[in-house]
C-alpha cells in the first residue's frame, strides 16, 4: 500500500507551463489513496484553469480572494494544520526565492509558512533561471529549512532550450513524495501498541466504558509502520479500520488487553500504551440482563492490573511509553505517573473542554496538543511540547522523538555494560 494512503496533501501550484502535469499529480495523488486539496497562484490560473482541478479533486480549488473555497469550511491556518505534506509543483524561481526567504505575501506562500506538513518543492523554469546564484542558494535555504527538493531533470524545455530545469515527470514526483513518509528511524524493531477503551461488562448487553476512539493510538500505529517498525497493534472497540500493521489484535476488556499484551511483549523494543484502559471490572458481571426493578443500582468494583506497570517492573523490558489523558494540573499529573509508574516515557494531554476557536483535543477528535516527559535513572530528564495538530502529525514527531531517546538509551546502556 502507498504511504500517502489517507494522507492528506495540498498541492500548490505556481505559474509554469509545467502546471499542465500536475492535473496528473492531482489524479495519481488521489489513485494511491490521497485526499487532495489544491492551491493556485495567481499566475498558475493564466496556465491552467481552478476548474480542471476542482473536477479531479472533488473540492473547490483554493486561491488568492477565493471566495468560495473560503465557503467550503477551510480557513488557510485550518488548511495549514489540514495537511500531512504540501507539495508545490510545479515551483517557479518566484514562489521558491519567497518561500526561501519565508515572504507570506499570496495563500501559498502563507500557507507553507503557518504549516508544520512535510514540505517539498519540485522547481521548474527555464536552464538559465535554473543556473543563477541566486535561485540556487534560495533552493539551498529550503532544503536547509527541512524542505524537500525534487529535481529538477534535464531536457528540451518548453522555450525550445535544452538544459536542467525541467519539472520531473509525474511517476518520480509521486515516489519522492511516497519516499518522505519512509524514515527508517524505527528500521527493523519490534514495537507493541495499544489503542483505544476498554469496555468492562456489566451484564450481556451493558458494559462500563470511555470516550477513546483509537484515533490517537492508530495514528501512532501508522506512523510507526512508515519508521520501518514491525508493529502489533493491541486495540480495544474502535470503529476505525486498523492500519496495516504487521499483527492487530483486538480486545475487548482491560484483562483481554493485559492478555494480549504479556503474549507480545518477548522481544518488544519499544511499547507504546495509548490505550484508554478501565482502571476497575465489574465483580460479579450479570448472566443476564439487570432487570430495571429497583430505584437504584449498586455496582461493586474491582481494581484491574496496571497493565502498562506489569510491563514496566518486567526484569527484561522495552522501553516504555505512557499517555496520560489529564483534565487539570495536567504536566505535574503526568511527571507524577512517569516516576511512580516507572515509565521512561510519558506523553501528557490535555482533555480538558477547548475554548470555542480551538477544535476540540483529545478523546475521539482528529486533533491533539502533547506535551512529553521523559526520564533517565527514575529522575526527570526532559520535556518537549508538541502545539495543536493533526494525531496523524503529531504522531510522526512523537515517533522521531521516542526512536531518538530509545537510541540514546540503548547507547547509554551498551556504554555502561
Ligand atoms: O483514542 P482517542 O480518541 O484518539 O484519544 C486518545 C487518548 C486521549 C485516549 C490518548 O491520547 C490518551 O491519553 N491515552 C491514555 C488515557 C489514560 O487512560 O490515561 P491514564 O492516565 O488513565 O493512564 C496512564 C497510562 O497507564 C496510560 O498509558 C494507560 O494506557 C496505562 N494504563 C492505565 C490503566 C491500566 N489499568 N493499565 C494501563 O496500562
Amino acid at each position: 500500500m502507498s504511504t500517502l494512503n489517507g494522507k492528506n496533501i495540498v498541492l500548490g501550484i505556481t505559474g509554469g507551463i509545467a502546471a499542465y502535469k500536475s492535473a496528473d499529480l492531482t489524479r495519481r495523488l488521489i489513485e494511491a489513496g490521497a485526499d487532495v486539496r489544491v492551491v493556485m497562484t495567481t499566475a498558475a490560473t493564466e496556465f491552467v484553469t481552478a476548474m480542471t482541478f476542482q473536477a479531479l479533486s472533488g473540492h473547490p480549488v483554493f486561491f488568492d480572494n477565493n471566495d468560495d473555497a473560503e465557503a467550503s469550511g477551510m480557513k488557510h491556518i485550518e488548511l495549514a494544520r489540514w495537511a500531512d505534506a504540501i507539495i508545490v509543483a510545479p515551483a517557479s524561481a518566484n514562489t521558491i526565492a519567497k518561500l526561501a526567504h519565508g515572504r507570506a505575501d499570496n495563500l501559498l506562500t502563507t500557507l507553507c509558512l503557518a504549516s508544520e506538513a512535510v514540505k517539498c518543492f519540485a522547481p521548474a523554469m527555464n536552464r538559465v533561471m535554473w543556473d543563477d546564484l541566486s535561485t540556487q542558494s534560495n533552493c539551498k535555504r529550503l532544503t536547509d529549512k527541512n524542505w524537500f527538493q525534487f529535481g529538477p531533470a534535464s531536457g528540451s524545455q518548453a522555450c525550445g532550450e535544452i538544459g536542467e530545469g525541467r519539472m520531473l515527470e509525474v511517476s518520480d514526483l509521486l515516489s519522492s513524495l511516497e519516499h518522505c513518509f519512509k524514515s527508517g528511524e524505527l528500521q527493523g524493531l519490534n514495537l507493541v501498541i495499544t489503542a483505544g477503551p476498554t469496555y468492562e461488562a456489566i451484564d450481556p448487553v451493558r458494559f462500563i466504558g470511555n470516550r477513546s476512539s483509537g484515533r490517537m493510538g492508530y495514528a501512532i500505529a501508522d506512523a510507526a509502520r512508515e519508521a520501518g517498525a514491525n508493529v502489533t497493534l493491541i486495540s480495544g472497540p474502535s470503529h476505525l479500520s486498523p492500519p496495516e500493521v504487521k499483527r492487530f489484535v483486538a480486545v475487548e476488556s482491560a484483562d483481554e488487553m493485559q492478555q494480549a499484551v504479556m503474549s507480545s511483549i518477548k522481544n518488544c523494543h519499544i511499547y507504546i500504551s495509548t490505550a484508554a484502559v478501565s482502571d476497575y471490572r465489574v465483580a460479579d458481571v450479570a448472566r443476564q440482563k439487570i432487570k430495571k426493578t429497583e430505584d437504584g443500582l449498586t455496582l461493586k468494583l474491582t481494581k484491574n492490573d496496571d497493565i502498562i506497570s506489569v510491563v514496566a517492573n518486567q526484569q527484561v523490558r522495552p522501553y516504555v511509553v505512557g499517555f496520560a489523558a489529564e483534565t487539570e494540573n495536567v504536566a505535574e499529573n503526568a511527571r507524577q505517573k512517569l516516576l511512580r509508574k516507572k515509565l521512561d516515557m510519558i506523553v501528557a494531554n490535555d482533555v480538558s473542554e477547548s475554548s470555542a476557536d480551538e477544535p476540540d483535543i483529545g478523546f475521539n477528535s482528529d486533533y491533539n496538543a502533547l506535551h512529553v516527559f521523559w526520564s533517565s535513572k527514575g529522575q526527570l530528564e526532559g520535556e518537549q511540547q508538541f502545539e495543536l495538530a493533526r494525531k496523524s502529525l503529531l504522531a510522526r514527531k512523537l515517533i522521531t522523538l521516542i526512536a531518538n531517546r530509545y537510541r540514546d538509551n540503548t547507547q547509554h546502556a551498551k556504554d555502561t555494560a
